[in-house]
């Protein structure tokens, strides 16, 4: 009988493939982000993707291989804005799925991030932003 005891190998083929149907159709549940467990979250697709969502995740693994990858690609994916001013201690950064956490219950009417070179009051300027619209649902 085989024994699957070392998944590093599958984690590797499978990080950054596209969350599982089994999943969306579980998403689609909800009407509203809130807190999952993903329970042997393998590379961490659906994690990552939950996250993007605005949702809280624990994601549960076995295998170190998981942990470490699931950790470094929500951690890439939560790096701070890239925008010039992002290191100002007055200004706020929120990777976007804090962006939508801050959102959470309200009805977003309009969610864009915006990236470009451009120009403020102080000469040329890199924005990386989120443009928001959102309603109290
Ligand atoms: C087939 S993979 C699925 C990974 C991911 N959910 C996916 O769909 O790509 C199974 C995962 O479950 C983990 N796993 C297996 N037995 C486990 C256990 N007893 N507790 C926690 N994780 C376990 C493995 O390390 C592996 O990452």
């Amino acid at each position: 009988m085989t024994r699957f005891s070392d998944w590093s190998g599958y984690i590797a083929h499978t990080t950054g493939s596209p969350p599982k149907p089994l999943y969306h159709r579980a998403l689609a549940l909800f009407d509203r982000p809130g807190t999952a467990v993903d329970l042997g979250c393998g590379a961490g697709n659906e994690t990552l993707d939950l996250l993007h969502n605005g949702w809280s995740v624990h994601a549960v693994d076995s295998s170190e291989a998981a942990i470490r990858t699931v950790t470094e690609r929500a951690t890439s994916a939560a790096l701070p804005a890239r925008d010039t001013w992002a290191e100002l201690p007055e200004i706020s950064v929120h990777p976007e799925y804090a962006v939508r956490e801050l959102f959470r219950g309200w009805q977003l009417e309009h969610f864009d991030e915006v990236e470009e070179d451009g120009k403020s009051f102080g000469g040329p300027k890199h924005w990386h932003l989120y443009e928001v619209i959102a309603a109290r649902a």
